[in-house]
């Protein structure tokens, strides 16, 4: 997927899933475009749903849907983490040891990988701290850390991982910004920082041809929060990543686009859209179904509009 990424100029979304109905709209809207698409279970994520539950969902739509798709440990924190995701039968996982310095993050790194390739399972590694919040570890934005490009041909080469989850400005959840550190276009929607291509321009020469990852890539679209806000609920001054700057981003080494809020942005707003229009309606797969929908019309317009890569199959 990666290679013909890079070559295409495009990226894979890697897209987070919870259950059946994500999974449903998310690969529906791959296999319509003809894309490949990554799913990936955080640790969250298995402890809801169960890992059996996730590799089942994700059977049953390669089943159904005639495209490549990847099963991807997100963030694991640790080897039995991802070892018991390896033995599940997941394609490729992420051990996250941006937690740790330098060395230690490198040692734990190998220890993965060295587990993981005896099974034919890639590894995706991350250097550098985002701000915001990855699983339990809150990262205040004061600590956040870009990926330092003097650091990254040593750990790709000390660690043999397969990918490298970078650290250029992105951060998780759907507040990235404060309102504080943004400024107002005309039209009052507030405008955050540029990520910084300067640094990842610095990463893609000291390795070469290697598959850089993006976390925290949602862009928080107005139209989902707007649908939310307009139906009982109450986010204010939610930002994401410019879509212009992701765009960028998928024709550059970015290989991998993480997104999870923009998800559950969608689905939520299909849902709270359903029952404010519907109070007597009670069925689950009345509402379920609208939250489906969104989160198909969103993955559409990622493949189409941001990452690039319908037709890639
Ligand atoms: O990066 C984190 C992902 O958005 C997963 O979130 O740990 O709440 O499942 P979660
Ligand atoms: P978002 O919160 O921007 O969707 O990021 C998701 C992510 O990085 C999952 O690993
Ligand atoms: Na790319
Ligand atoms: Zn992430």
């Amino acid at each position: 997927m990666f290679k013909k990424a890079y070559e295409g100029g495009f990226a894979i979304g890697a897209f987070n899933i919870n259950n059946m109905e994500i999974v449903q709209g998310i690969t529906e809207a791959a296999a319509e475009l003809n894309s490949p698409v990554i799913l990936q279970a955080s640790a969250g994520a298995r402890k809801y749903a169960k890992g059996p539950y996730l590799r089942h969902l994700v059977e049953a739509a390669l089943e159904v849907n005639d495209i490549p798709i990847a099963l991807h440990l997100d963030h694991g924190p640790d080897f039995e983490t991802c070892k018991a995701c390896i033995d599940d039968g997941f394609t490729s996982v992420m051990f996250d040891g941006s937690k740790y310095e330098f060395k230690e993050n490198i040692k734990r790194t190998q220890e993965v990988v060295a587990y993981a390739h005896e099974h034919g399972v890639v590894v995706e590694a991350e250097l550098g701290k985002l701000a915001g919040i990855e699983d339990d570890v809150k990262v205040a934005a004061h600590e956040a850390a870009y990926t330092q490009p003097e650091e990254v041909e040593e750990f790709v080469r000390e660690t043999g991982v397969d990918s490298l989850a970078i650290a250029i400005g992105t951060s998780h959840g759907a507040f990235k910004f404060k309102p504080e550190q943004c400024t107002r276009n005309a039209d009052g929607v507030l405008v955050p920082p540029e990520l910084r291509f300067d640094i990842l321009a610095e990463i893609e020469k000291k390795i070469p041809e290697f598959p850089i990852v993006l976390h925290g890539a949602s862009s928080v679209i107005p139209k989902y929060v707007k649908i939310i806000n307009e139906n009982g609920g109450k986010l204010d001054d939610a930002v994401g990543i410019p879509e212009d700057q992701l765009r960028k981003a998928a024709k550059s080494a970015v290989c991998k686009i993480n997104i999870d809020s923009d998800l559950r942005l969608a689905m939520t707003a299909g849902i709270r859209q359903h029952f404010f229009a519907h109070p007597e309606h009670f069925d689950p797969r009345q509402y379920c179904a609208d939250g489906r929908t969104y989160i198909k019309e969103l993955v559409e317009h990622k493949i189409k509009e941001v990452l690039g890569s319908q037709n890639s199959a």
